[in-house]
């Protein structure tokens, strides 16, 4: 072939590719070891010896010219795809950041300022099982089979013979009798479960039990104590009272009623109008739980309670439903920024 033909193709080739890939394959067309212009290098000694200078001459040209016109291609392929990755990956630096921490769940917040009051005040943390024994959540805290009294909570009992959901913390009574020897000042957080499921109930809700065993303990130590801790909690001087009640595993045992925190006793919807507001029970250790649990009664006396943690953070932050806790809607729990 005419060099100058050669020439004309190999330009017309090289213009026309439009990417590294179908670059290589024209240079290894032209430039390759059985490439046209190798070729055409290989031919010089078949032309007429007149003309071998001159074709020698403008073949090596020709190869310079190639390699050449390859490079520079080969250049503006790279710009242009560098061109192309920058256009797409662009970001905006100047978009204000809005950094999207997260915080604690409201009822997490709520145990935790919980344990904190109870730790500084000398107690120790306890943990039980979610599934129970049915002997530590009931007859060893002196209800019986057939009392009445299992009727107050609706239990979920679980398939295995003497296990169930336990329906409070108070097992957890049981549990740290069982595995410690007075004095005994603890706290229990934990899940509970019962059947149950209106705007103020939950299935499955939180309680903390706290239990305490020493000697010459009296109803006055219970009293001070949860005085104390509610006024801590709710970060006021709330008005307390104790109203005499009814639980199997205290006796004495009392219900404790605070000065309504909405409206400040004048009544309200939150109170029915009553402006005091329930938020736990107590009571002095029953003899029969002692009993059951090895403790000499003659030695030891000992206060228990427990309250419900959802209830306690629905008046602490003004939440009136307590599904609100379980939707984990981030447009609720943005509302509870504290950590
Ligand atoms: N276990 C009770 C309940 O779930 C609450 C309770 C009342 C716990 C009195 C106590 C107590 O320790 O002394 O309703």
């Amino acid at each position: 072939m005419d060099i100058k033909d050669l020439e004309e193709e190999l330009k017309k080739e090289v213009l026309g590719v439009k990417t590294l890939q179908e670059l290589q394959q024209v240079k290894a067309k032209y430039l390759g070891k059985e490439g046209k212009i190798s070729s055409a290098i290989a031919n010089i000694k078949k032309v007429l010896p007149e003309e071998r200078r001159d074709y020698g001459l403008r073949v090596n040209k020709l190869k310079e010219y190639a390699e050449e016109l390859i490079r520079q291609k080969e250049e503006e392929i790279k710009r242009l795809e560098l061109q192309e990755k920058l256009a797409k990956e662009w970001m905006d630096l100047s978009v204000p950041l809005e950094p999207a921490y997260g915080t604690y769940h409201p009822l997490t917040q709520t145990l935790k300022r919980i344990e904190e009051i109870f730790l500084s005040m000398g107690f120790s943390l306890m943990e039980g099982p979610e599934i129970e024994l049915e002997e530590y959540n009931f007859d060893m805290l002196n209800i019986p089979k057939d009392h009445p009294a299992r009727d107050m909570q609706d239990t979920f009992y679980v398939n295995k013979e003497g296990y169930l959901l336990r329906t409070h913390t108070s097992p957890v009574q049981i549990r740290t009798m069982l595995s410690q020897k007075p004095p005994i000042y603890i706290i229990a957080p934990g899940r509970v479960y019962r059947r149950d499921d209106d705007p103020t109930h939950s299935p499955m809700f939180h309680q903390v039990e706290g239990l305490v065993v020493d000697k010459d303990i009296s109803f006055g130590h219970m009293k001070y104590t949860i005085e104390v801790f509610l006024r801590e909690f709710f970060e006021e001087d709330v008005p307390v009272r104790f109203r005499a009640s009814y639980f199997p595993f205290t006796e004495p045992s009392a219900e404790v009623d605070i000065g309504c925190v909405i409206c400040k006793g004048e009544g309200c919807r939150v109170c029915k109008g009553t402006g005091w507001l329930e938020v736990m029970g107590c009571g002095m250790v029953h003899p029969n739980v002692f009993k059951a649990c090895g403790i000499d009664l003659e030695t030891y006396q000992g206060f228990a309670f427990g309250m419900g943690v959802e209830r306690l953070s629905m008046l602490y932050f003004g939440i009136d439903n307590i599904k609100l806790f379980f939707e984990n809607d981030l447009r609720f729990l943005k509302e509870f920024p504290k950590c």
